[in-house]
């Protein structure tokens, strides 16, 4: 497996940076709303990133098998994701089978660290380390407002060319990230998705943070709509113990598990392992976060410590893309930081408590 050979520690070289922010206009025709992208990025740039991508992770001959098979699958894809897919194949100049490819592609092989952790005056914070072997998505990551109506409906962060959301925040309601839980492989999922008419897990969420009203109902909707495969949703919300971990089958919720306060339970810990479990002895990414939390204490914890957990070694590693940090009752202060190291001391917020 690729999880033994990623830890190498990292050096000083490169910087860490912000990514670009679109705003994209839910507004606006499916088939046209990533228009804004191609100012970001260079057409061809993209091409060849996506050409990368599909390449290491879909072997080339099912590449060509599946092409006719993909092509035929694109009148199952639901709205607006078949515009928005339709679109980003125009705008790249690509052929569609490629980018529907490049969605599900994106849906397997993510290592994660998810963090959801309560202060002892109540503020909820919640953040992520996304890990996933391909370099170029460094290049390739956005952070999205998603406007309705002229305002910003809800935000995350993504890669371009991938309509689905990993990363989530609906203002002053609650966030959300998902992690790998998959234990099969790509084209089961595509098979899922679309014969038995099930969402892919980041559509899933992208529709929560869309529609959810609160918490709760988030909650609801992440443990119950039927999904393409295994995952975890990270959920925490505005309120004290607003925090669970839902790990997912395709069918439902198969555990929840909640922040604790009479237990003393203030943080929750999720990588790519089901929390009663132990972890395997190859990937401590769990405990090495539990400690450094542990050291932290409950009397410390915010955005910019939470930034410095995620910022230890293995927790963050060679493959890990980008970390987000935030809090949904102060959204702005949602904080996307593209890793090239693991140096802790680019981050800066104004929130210290
Ligand atoms: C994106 O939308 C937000 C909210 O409407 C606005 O404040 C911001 O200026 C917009 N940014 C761009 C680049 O259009
Ligand atoms: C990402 O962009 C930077 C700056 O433009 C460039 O130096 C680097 O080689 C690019 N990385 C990849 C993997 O394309
Ligand atoms: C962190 O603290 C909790 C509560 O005191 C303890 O149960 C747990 O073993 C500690 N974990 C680590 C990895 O230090």
């Amino acid at each position: 497996m690729k999880l033994v050979v990623f830890w190498a520690v990292v050096g000083l070289c490169g910087s860490s940076f912000s990514p670009p922010v679109v705003n994209i206009s839910l507004d606006d025709p499916a088939e046209l709303r990533w228009a804004p992208l191609v100012k970001i990025f260079d057409k061809d740039f993209l091409r060849k990133a996506a050409a990368e991508v599909i390449d290491s992770t879909v072997p080339k001959w099912v590449h060509y098998a599946v092409h006719p098979v993909v092509k035929a699958l694109e009148k199952y894809v639901p709205q607006p994701y078949a515009g928005e897919i339709r679109g980003m194949s125009s705008f790249y100049q690509s052929d569609i089978s490629d980018i529907i490819l490049l969605n599900f592609a994106y849906e397997v092989s993510a290592f994660c660290t998810s963090i959801v952790a309560q202060s002892s005056k109540g503020n909820i914070y919640h953040g992520r380390n996304l890990d996933y072997p391909h370099d170029i998505l460094r290049n390739l990551t956005i952070d999205i407002l998603f406007i309705k109506n002229g305002k910003v409906a809800y935000r995350g962060t993504s890669f371009a060319g991938y309509v689905g959301l990993w990363t989530g925040q609906s203002a002053n309601k609650f966030t959300v990230t998902g992690n790998q839980r998959s234990k099969g492989h790509w084209w089961e999922n595509v098979i899922s998705a679309f014969l038995l008419k099930s969402s892919p897990v980041s559509w899933l969420v992208r529709e929560t943070l869309e529609e959810a009203t609160d918490f709760h109902d988030a909650v609801m909707k992440l443990s119950k709509v039927p999904i393409i495969t295994d995952v975890y949703y990270i959920v925490a919300g505005v309120h004290s113990k607003e925090g669970v971990v839902i790990t997912r089958d395709r069918s439902g919720a198969a555990d929840i598990w909640a922040l604790d306060w009479v237990m003393g339970q203030w943080y929750l810990v999720e990588t790519n392992y089901d929390h009663w479990l132990p972890t395997p002895k190859r990937d401590d990414r769990r405990d090495v976060a539990m400690k450094a939390l542990n050291a932290t204490g409950q009397n410390n914890i915010n955005l910019r410590s939470l930034y410095q957990v995620l910022s230890v070694v293995p927790v963050c590693n060679r493959i890990t893309i980008y970390t987000t940090v935030m809090s949904a009752a102060v959204p702005e202060e949602y904080r996307t930081v593209v890793r090239e190291t693991c140096d802790e001391s680019i981050f800066e917020s104004s929130i210290i408590d």
